[in-house]
C-alpha cells in the first residue's frame, strides 16, 4: 500500500512537477547531431543534478566513446516485513537525448519552449522520453520526501545515445553486469495503446539501418550531350528499391522471413479484442488508403510482421525550375523493422547479398550499415508484470491492456541477455503525439497518473516478496 502522504504530495505538487520539467524540455539534447554536442551533455549534468535532489545517491556521469550516461541509485531498502529475503531491485532506465526538429517551421510553438495548451505539453522530448523518466523522478522523489526512504532498491541509468542506437550503453551493459545487477528493469519509453487505454508493452520490434550511395560517373553530365550512353544512378537506386519489395507489400530479400516467428493463434485473437478502429487510424494518419503485407491486419503489421522502408532519396536537381543534367550520383537511407526471432546480423547479409545482385553493372555501389537493434518479446505472467498493472490500475483506473508496439529501443534485449532478467514496458505517451514529428506533445494528465501509478509501482514491486 503505497503511503497517503505520498500521494498527496503528488497531488499537491502538480504545477511545480510542470515547471520543473519544462526546464528539462528547454536543453535542446539532439544527439542526431554534432553541433547540439555542448548541450546533450548540459542535459546530462541536468539529469544528475535532479537525481541528487531526488534524494538518489552514487551520482554519476559515466563517459562513453560518444555522450555520458547518468547512473544513480538508493541501495537501502529493509526487507518487506515477514518475508526476511532482501528488498527487490528494481533498474529503471530512460533516455534524455531527443530527436531532431526539422522541420522547425511546421512547429506550432518553439520546440524547445515548452508550452501547454489544452492539457498536453508541446515541447520536442516531451513524450520520448524526458516527460515519462521525469514521471519516475518525481514518483521516486515524493518517496524520498515523505518517507525518508524508498521501499525496493533503485538504479537508474539514463543515457544519451537511444536515438543513434545505443551503441555505447550496449557495451556499458555488457562490462558492468554486477553494478547493474536487478531483479526487475522497468522503462516508460513508449506509448498507451491510445488515450484512454493504459498498456504494458511485451514486445519491439528491432531494425537495421543502411545507407546506399550510387555512382554512375565521375562528374555530373550535360544530360543531352552524354543522355543515352550512360546510365541515370537516380533511376539505377529506384529500380535496385523498386526490387526491395513486392506490389503486396512482401519484402522480396530471399530469407528475409526465415526466422519470423507466426503469430499464436491467441495472440491474434486478444488483439481482435483491443479498440482498434481502422477508419479513425486511417483519418489520423491522413492517408487516402491504409497498405501494407497482405493477410495480416493493420496490427499484425505493425506489431508482428517485418518491414522494408526507404527513409529519405536524395540526387541530382531538385532546385526551383528545370535543369538537364544527368547526376554523378544518387543516395538512399533504407531500413528493417524486425520481428522475434529475426537476427541483425543475419538481415544485414541477406540484404547486401540482394543489393549486389540487383545493382545493375553500370553503377558502383556502396553499402553502409549504420545503427540498429534486436527485436525483443517476453512473457508477461511474471510478479513484475502484475506489480505494474496493479499500480497502473491505481493510477489510470483501469487495468492495462497488453501490446506489442512497432518502434525500437535497442537496449532492452541487451538487458534481458546481460542480465537474464525481466523488463516491463510501461509507457505513458500517445500514438498521436507526434514522437520524432513537429508539435510533439504530453498530456498532462497521463504525465500525473504515471506519477502516481509510478510511486505505487515502487510498493507493489516490494509486495512481490
Ligand atoms: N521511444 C522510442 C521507441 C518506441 C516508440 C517504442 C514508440 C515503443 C513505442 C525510441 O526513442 C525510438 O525512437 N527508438 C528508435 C530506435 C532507433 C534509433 C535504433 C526507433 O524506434 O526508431
Ligand atoms: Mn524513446
Ligand atoms: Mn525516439
Amino acid at each position: 500500500m503505497t503511503n497517503v502522504a505520498t500521494l498527496d504530495f503528488i497531488h499537491t505538487n502538480r504545477d511545480r512537477y510542470v515547471s520543473e520539467l519544462k526546464d528539462y524540455l528547454a536543453i535542446p539534447s539532439v544527439s542526431a547531431l554534432p553541433q547540439h554536442a555542448a548541450d546533450v551533455k548540459r542535459c546530462a549534468e541536468w539529469t544528475a543534478d535532479e537525481l541528487r535532489r531526488i534524494g538518489l545517491e552514487n551520482v554519476a556521469l559515466v563517459e562513453t566513446a560518444g555522450n555520458p550516461i547518468v547512473y544513480g541509485d538508493w541501495l537501502h531498502a529493509a526487507p518487506s516485513t515477514g518475508s526476511g529475503q532482501a528488498a527487490p531491485t528494481m533498474l529503471f532506465y530512460g533516455h534524455y537525448d531527443v530527436q531532431p526538429v526539422d522541420p522547425v517551421n511546421l512547429w506550432e510553438s518553439p520546440p524547445f519552449e515548452a508550452t501547454v495548451r489544452d492539457g498536453e505539453i508541446y515541447a520536442r522530448g516531451s513524450a520520448d522520453d524526458k516527460g515519462q523518466i521525469f514521471m519516475h523522478f518525481k514518483a521516486i522523489e515524493a518517496h524520498m520526501k515523505q518517507q525518508g526512504r524508498l521501499p525496493i532498491n533503485i538504479k537508474v541509468v539514463i543515457e544519451g545515445e537511444e536515438e543513434v542506437g545505443s551503441v555505447n550503453l550496449d557495451r556499458f551493459v555488457e562490462s558492468q553486469k554486477d553494478r547493474l545487477k536487478a531483479d526487475v528493469v522497468v522503462i516508460s519509453d513508449s506509448a498507451m495503446f491510445d488515450r484512454g487505454v493504459p498498456s504494458i508493452c511485451y514486445s519491439l520490434r528491432g531494425l537495421v539501418y543502411f545507407q546506399i550511395d550510387v555512382r554512375g560517373t565521375a562528374s555530373d553530365l550535360h544530360s543531352g550531350i552524354f543522355g543515352g550512353a550512360v546510365v541515370n544512378p537516380n533511376m539505377a537506386l529506384a529500380q535496385m528499391l523498386a526490387q526491395m519489395k513486392d506490389k503486396g507489400g512482401r519484402v522480396r530479400i530471399p530469407g528475409f522471413y526465415d526466422a519470423v516467428r507466426p503469430l499464436e493463434a491467441a495472440e491474434r485473437e486478444a488483439w481482435e479484442q483491443l479498440p482498434f478502429n481502422e477508419r479513425q487510424y486511417r483519418k489520423q494518419l491522413g492517408a487516402p488508403k491504409l497498405f501494407g503485407e497482405s493477410g495480416y491486419s493493420t496490427l499484425e503489421r505493425v506489431w508482428a510482421r517485418p518491414t522494408f522502408e526507404v527513409n529519405g532519396m536524395i540526387g541530382g536537381f531538385t532546385g526551383e525550375g528545370a535543369k538537364t543534367v544527368i547526376p554523378a550520383v544518387a543516395m538512399a537511407k533504407v531500413s528493417m523493422r524486425l520481428v522475434p526471432d529475426q537476427d541483425p546480423d543475419t538481415i544485414a547479409k541477406l540484404f547486401e547479398a540482394h543489393v549486389r545482385k540487383v545493382a545493375p553493372k553500370s553503377v558502383e555501389v556502396k553499402v553502409t550499415r549504420m545503427h540498429g537493434g534486436h527485436p525483443w518479446i517476453t512473457s508477461y505472467d511474471n510478479p513484475y508484470v502484475q506489480a505494474a498493472s496493479r499500480a497502473i490500475e491505481q493510477g489510470f483506473g483501469k487495468p492495462p491492456v497488453f501490446c506489442r508496439e512497432g518502434g525500437s529501443i535497442p537496449v532492452v534485449f541487451t538487458f534481458q541477455k546481460a542480465l537474464d532478467v525481466p523488463c516491463v514496458l510501461f509507457g505513458v505517451g500517445l500514438p498521436d503525439e507526434n514522437a520524432h514529428a513537429p508539435n510533439e506533445r504530453l498530456d498532462l494528465s497521463n504525465f500525473h497518473n504515471g506519477i502516481v501509478a509510478s510511486a505505487i509501482l515502487y510498493d507493489e514491486i516490494a509486495a512481490t516478496r
